[in-house]
Formats: structure tokens, C-alpha cells, sequence
């Protein structure tokens, strides 16, 4: 049997050793590749990548390059590393992420953000596209996350804890910090762009969910729905990073208004979406502290 190339598992079960070896070999092969060190690190989502533009781009590296580093299979998602500088601050966003439905375990999902903390990154921000649930929402409209449902994923966290990360048992309560979500809001406003703050709900994927799986979500309180994000933000909150996550509503979830989801309407509804995008987490970044 093929040995699974990153998450180290052996015999089904996670080797945490073997793990934090792989994400310290990512670090070294990026230091080989560039001394730029990161304090923020950036995840863009289905279309969004084209914040990079607004960036003093200092160095790049595809993650193909890298060693142990997934890769990201979806059309649109561009699948490397950017450094540079934006407001005076150093940041590293990632141009595009794998996902657990192309068949990654919840372990290697989480490897990027882990390796990007390693580098020094201590705030993590992900972006992500998603349907709306809320009927206050509109496609193209951002959602600042306030908290999360990801009970419906597997933990990344599961396992043998890495220790050199975290602790075992990680608290989530206040995971998605206050005053980054009330700069978000605020930049809105500002700059009449349409911010809420709203509960996402992470799913598997890929297909997009029946109408009854959203009236349930609903009903669990959730106004967003998504693929990516969640388990990230998880793995970044056990290593101690500070967390925001913004939404961009690329449709309503399935059945509202009658709604059925399809990539196309997501991939194109991010790229409008693209230029507001850019403003709000160009000042977002500028005037974090
Ligand atoms: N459901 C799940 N994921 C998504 C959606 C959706 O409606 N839109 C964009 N990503």
C-alpha cells in the first residue's frame, strides 16, 4: 500500500512526531526560498485571489515546490505562497487552499496554517466564498465571522495532540477575535461596503446541500455555509494565533429564493465581488495593530 504523503499516519492512527517533522521541514524549505518572515498570514478563497495585486510582493513559492505541502486541485484556486507587504505591515497570503472534499485528510488541511504560525505569522485571517442562509444577505455581500458551527467536519485536532502546537484540550469560546470583527464592520460602513457579522457553518462538500440540509442549518442558527475555514480557524486558535474570518456570499444556499448553487455563479460572483474584497482586507490589514 502507498505510504500517505503528509499527514503521517501509520496503521490509521496520527503520529503527532511525524506531523510536526513534516511541518518543520515545510518551514526550512521556505526559509531556503525566501528570509521574508510574515507577522500576518492571509488565506484567500474561490476567486478572491486576486488580492494579491494590492501587495508589495517580495517573494513567491507554489506550494508544488514545497515538500510535504498540499496541493490544491480546484479550478480557480491558484496554489502558492505570496510575500510581501501591504500597509507597512508583512504579511504571506496563501493563493488558494486544499480542501477536505478533494480527499485530504482534516490533518493535511490544516498543515498550511500550522506551517505558516512555524514561520511566525501570529494573526491568521481566512476568507472564504459562501452561500447565504440568512435572507438579510445578498449575493456579494461580506460576512464577518462571529463564531462557528463545524460540528458536521471531523476535528482537526483529533488524534495525538501535537504538543509542540497546543494544548489537548483547546477552548473555542471567543475563537474569532472581537476587536478584528468590529475594525471589519466598521471598514464597512466606512467605506459603504455591506459587512455583517454572522455564524458560518462548515460543511464536507463538494455537492452544495439540499434545501432541507439548509432549513436544518437554519435552524441551528447558522446565516452562512461553506467549505473551507472552520477547521482552519480551529488549528489556528490551538496554536494561540489570533483569528478573524471574513465570508464573501457568492449565492443564497439551496432553496432560498429558490436558489440552487453552482460554481459558476460562486467563481463569478467572488471575481465581482473581487475589487470591494480588496478594499475591506487591504484596510483590514492596514490598521489591525
Ligand atoms: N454551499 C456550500 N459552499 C459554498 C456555497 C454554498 O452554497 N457557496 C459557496 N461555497
Amino acid at each position: 500500500m502507498e505510504e500517505k504523503v503528509f499527514a503521517g499516519a501509520v496503521s490509521g492512527r496520527f503520529d503527532a512526531e511525524k506531523h510536526y517533522g513534516i511541518l518543520l521541514d515545510c518551514v526550512k524549505q521556505i526559509k531556503e526560498r525566501t528570509e521574508f518572515l510574515p507577522e500576518i498570514a492571509v488565506v484567500l478563497g474561490s476567486g478572491l485571489g486576486h488580492f494579491v495585486e494590492s501587495m508589495e510582493i517580495a517573494a513567491e513559492i507554489p506550494y508544488k515546490d514545497i515538500d510535504g505541502f498540499p496541493v490544491s486541485t480546484v479550478a480557480g484556486h491558484q496554489g502558492k505562497l505570496v510575500f510581501g507587504e501591504i500597509g507597512g505591515k508583512k504579511i504571506v497570503a496563501m493563493q488558494g487552499r486544499v480542501h477536505y472534499y478533494e480527499g485530504y485528510d482534516v490533518h493535511e488541511v490544516v498543515i498550511p496554517i500550522r506551517v505558516l504560525k512555524l514561520l511566525g505569522a501570529g494573526t491568521a485571517v481566512f476568507t472564504n466564498a459562501v452561500g447565504a442562509i440568512n435572507t438579510d444577505y445578498r449575493p456579494g455581500d461580506f460576512v464577518v465571522l462571529s463564531d462557528h458551527i463545524s460540528s458536521f467536519m471531523p476535528s482537526p485536532l483529533v488524534g495525538e495532540n501535537v504538543s509542540q502546537l497546543g494544548e489537548r484540550f483547546t477552548p473555542v469560546t471567543d475563537l474569532y477575535d472581537k476587536e478584528l470583527r468590529e475594525l471589519a464592520l466598521s471598514i464597512g460602513q466606512e467605506k459603504d461596503i455591506r459587512v455583517h457579522s454572522g455564524v458560518f457553518l462548515q460543511v464536507t462538500g463538494p455537492q452544495y446541500e439540499t434545501p432541507a440540509e439548509i432549513r436544518m442549518f437554519r435552524l441551528l442558527g447558522a446565516d452562512t455555509v461553506g467549505m473551507s475555514t472552520a477547521i482552519e480557524a480551529t488549528a489556528a486558535r490551538h496554536m494561540g494565533m489570533r483569528v478573524c474570518a471574513i465570508n464573501c456570499v457568492t449565492n443564497m444556499a439551496a432553496g432560498i429564493n429558490n436558489s440552487v448553487p453552482s460554481h459558476e455563479e460562486v467563481t463569478a460572483t467572488a471575481n465581482k465581488a473581487g475589487k470591494d474584497f480588496s478594499i475591506l482586507l487591504k484596510e483590514l490589514i492596514t490598521r489591525m495593530s
